[in-house]
């Protein structure tokens, strides 16, 4: 996204009336794409609104059920039709009998006839994901506690409900519409949702920050210039400054904080990377400067041929590629991710230490399939160039040369500095890298050790378009 001369900044991070209006005019365009139509919101509604009436015929008078998420905030995508119900339990109830029960009753209203299958899914409380088989929809069924405000000390899943009440009753249509162009826009450019694997912009996130700027232009203005650290209200749409601000950064431990309006403890944004936050910053001036089709659809890539994608990307930066990939347990995504990226930061930091430090890592998960793949200045390395103390500090310089002699290639002397040429004690990133994963108490548990295998060639078709498609995102800057 680089290469244009003139700089957002030379427009005062605002759209002048021409782009605005070809922003507006885009999209205008883009939405009629994206936008569920109306018969697809109605099958949504009447598929939400059945489950709703299965769930009340089978629950105590107690429970309420209500729907939330983008379904309910009237902010969802074409297609992506999961549909969320809360079953809210009175705040008195055990925690584990209310899960206990919760699933129960999920469970009675599958209907099989229907073709209607589910699974159950591990968050906060355990839940039950839906498969209509013949509509073809999702849904999530979960329970929380009934809770009125953010005093009522709820989990995060106990807080959805409140949020679907604050964005029902604070955005308006046409903001509705903007919240799903960005979402749209994150979701093209590698930054929405807020699990692990993304570390971007929840759905809810995007609400508020519809909300807190009104629009999608004011929001990209607003990016555009935005300089961390900030902290957002979306409710007062004010930002906290001096004190108050150094005090919200040490508490969330961020630099990019937006408080939930239904909880003031809670920084929405906690799962947004330093990295996502800076892709927006770019994006956003890009976008100022061409309100175009191209930069909303960002970088453009086919899976097709993926190896050779990434050996042409080799080439140009003089890199060689090693590639980890891994067989993983069947768990939940997010931890697969945290597990992985530990593996790499312990890699990475290895590799560093020894002279291989990584022009580029990557991770990439699909499944149970992993990769990490490094990509490390081709120059090989012949020998480690040892510094040693000054010919003239008699005693460290009598120790240096006892320790050092025997490994020695050679030794010169720098001035007055000893320095030796050792045979390094790993001669190329594959030796090292190999040497680090067979140390099997580092490995996480939910990598499979015997899976591991270390590839300098050729690789597996889903590796390499897994890794192709990270590779697109990291390089399009
Ligand atoms: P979803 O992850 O389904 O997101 O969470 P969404 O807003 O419905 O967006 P899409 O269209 O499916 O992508 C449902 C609700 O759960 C709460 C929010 O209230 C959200 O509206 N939630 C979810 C959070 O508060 N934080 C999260 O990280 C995820
Ligand atoms: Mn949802």
């Amino acid at each position: 996204m680089s290469g244009s001369v003139e700089d957002a900044k030379s427009q005062g991070y605002r759209f002048d009336a021409r782009r605005l209006s070809m922003l507006n005019t885009m999209l205008e365009r883009i939405l009629k794409d994206i936008k569920p139509d109306k018969k697809e919101i109605e099958r949504l509604t009447a598929c939400s609104n059945e489950l709703m009436s299965r769930l009340r015929s089978v629950v105590p008078k107690n429970v309420e059920i209500i729907t939330a998420g983008s379904i309910a905030h009237g902010t969802h995508l074409k297609g992506s039709s999961d549909i969320d119900i809360f079953m809210l339990f009175p705040k008195e109830q055990d925690e584990r009998a209310m899960e206990k029960k919760a699933l129960e009753f999920a469970k009675r209203i599958v209907n099989r006839k229907k073709n209607e299958s589910y699974e159950i899914k591990y968050a906060e409380h355990p839940y039950l994901r839906l498969f209509l088989g013949d509509l073809d929809v999702n849904a999530d069924i979960v329970p929380a506690f009934k809770i009125r405000d953010a005093s009522e000390m709820g989990s995060a899943v106990d807080r959805t409900q409140l949020h679907t009440e604050f964005i029902v009753s604070h955005l308006s249509e046409k903001q509705k519409d903007e919240v799903r162009l960005l979402k749209y826009m994150l979701e093209q450019h590698g930054i929405y949702g807020a699990e692990a694997i993304t570390e971007g912009f929840s759905g809810y996130l995007c609400e508020l920050l519809i909300y807190y700027y009104g629009s999608f232009a004011k929001l990209i203005e607003g990016f555009a210039r935005l300089s961390p650290p900030v902290a957002l209200y979306p409710t007062s749409r004010s930002v906290a400054i001096g004190k108050e601000l150094g005090e919200l950064v040490k508490r969330f431990g961020s630099g990019f904080i937006v408080i939930d309006p239904t909880d003031k403890g809670r920084n929405v944004a906690a799962n947004v990377s330093i990295e996502s936050l800076s892709r927006l910053a770019l994006l956003s001036r890009e976008l100022l400067k061409h309100p175009v089709r191209k930069v909303f659809f960002g970088p453009e890539y086919e899976e097709v041929d993926a190896f050779s994608k990434l050996s042409r990307f080799e080439k140009i930066t003089g890199t060689k590629r090693y590639a980890i990939i891994m067989q993983l347990d069947d768990i939940a995504e997010d931890i697969l991710w945290q597990q992985m990226k530990r593996l790499k930061n312990r890699l990475e930091s290895e590799l560093s230490r020894y002279g291989f430090a990584p022009m580029l890592s990557l991770q990439a998960l699909e499944k149970d399939k992993g990769a990490i793949v490094f990509f490390i200045d081709r120059s090989a390395k012949h020998i480690d160039v040892v510094q040693g103390p000054s010919a003239f500090m008699a005693g460290a310089s009598e120790k240096f040369a006892r320790v050092h002699s025997a490994r020695a290639l050679s030794s010169v002397l720098k001035a007055d500095k000893l320095v030796y040429l050792e045979k390094p004690k790993y001669a190329t990133p594959e030796i090292l890298i190999k040497v680090l994963l067979n140390r099997k108490q580092d490995i996480p548990t939910h990598i499979r050790k015997g899976s591991i295998k270390v590839l300098t060639g050729r690789m597996p078709n889903l590796y390499a378009q897994i890794v192709y498609q990270r590779l697109v995102f990291a390089t399009s800057i």
